[in-house]
């Protein structure tokens, strides 16, 4: 069976679709079979891969409908061809998803559930995770055995962990005793600037003791043109870009796996 890591933090904007996606191409390039769960109603990991996420909402083939409408989650699945992963994804319904999971019993367990049909067709599967502590972060972390958070390197980014930490630890309590904090991936780092150098001493010296902090994803134009043309970084910037960071944590985690 594979392995599945919840990429969560309740922090918007600190680059867990971008760490989703790339990394998910990284371990595609060594040779691993790659499912990229798209859990957040925003759908960037759908958009960001090139997909249109208002068509798979037509088509009734988001998560929402694998989830609450029977569609089949193998029907769902879409094959990338650019980046060679799968993508389960998302669309604005998963927001309806959500409060049914709020008034459903065992909703937490959702997701968990969904993907056990496909579980053993994958060496990784990686859940993109919305930008809160609410149903669908929880589902993505009682689905996963691994949790990986990326950290902006500023001040008001590195805040939030003690309340992630806390979260995940209740969630390891309570419904999922296998997760594990995988570690803490600092992105969007620009080693020029001193407060992003206090910031990543700080996660190192507070956190360092408990968990690992992986080699910081450098600040670096070229990602965000990439998605927009909806095209996988990785893929298309050249192997001494900052996207590059992505590549050490696939040998890492395939290493572990
Ligand atoms: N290393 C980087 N250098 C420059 N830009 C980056 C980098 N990583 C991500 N970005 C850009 O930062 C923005 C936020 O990234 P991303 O969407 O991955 O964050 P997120 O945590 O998933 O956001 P949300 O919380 O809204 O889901 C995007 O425009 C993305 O292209
Ligand atoms: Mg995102």
């Amino acid at each position: 069976m594979g392995v599945t890591i919840a990429i969560a933090n309740q922090k918007g904007g600190v680059g867990k679709t971008t760490t989703a996606v790339n990394l998910a191409t990284a371990l595609a390039d060594l040779g691993h079979k790659v499912l990229v769960v798209d859990a957040d109603p925003q759908a960037s990991a759908t958009a960001a891969v090139g997909l249109d996420a208002f068509q798979f909402e037509q088509d009734k083939a988001t998560l929402f409908h694998v989830l609450f409408q029977q569609t089949p989650i193998a029907k769902a699945i879409v094959h990338v061809d650019a980046a060679r992963i799968d993508l389960l994804p998302s669309g604005i319904s998963l927001a309806e998803g959500e409060m049914r999971i709020r008034n459903e019993a065992g909703g937490d367990m959702v997701l968990k559930e969904a993907l056990q049909d496909v579980r053993d067709l994958y060496d990784f599967i990686l859940i993109d995770t919305p930008p809160n502590l609410g149903p669908m972060t929880a589902n993505g972390l009682v689905a996963a055995q691994r949790v990986l958070i990326p950290v902006k390197t500023a001040f008001l980014d590195m805040l939030g962990i003690p309340l992630l930490l806390e979260t995940v630890t209740k969630l390891q309590r309570r419904l999922n005793p296998s997760l594990k904090v995988v570690g803490i991936l600092p992105t969007l780092h620009d080693p020029k600037l001193k407060v992003n150098r206090q910031v990543l001493d700080e996660l190192q010296e507070k956190l360092g003791g408990m968990t690992r902090i992986f080699p910081p994803v450098h600040r670096a134009t070229g990602f965000d043109q990439a998605s927009y043309n909806g095209e996988v970084a990785l893929k298309v910037l050249p192997l001494d870009h900052p996207v590059n960071a992505y590549r050490t944590v696939a040998k890492e985690l395939a290493h572990e796996a």
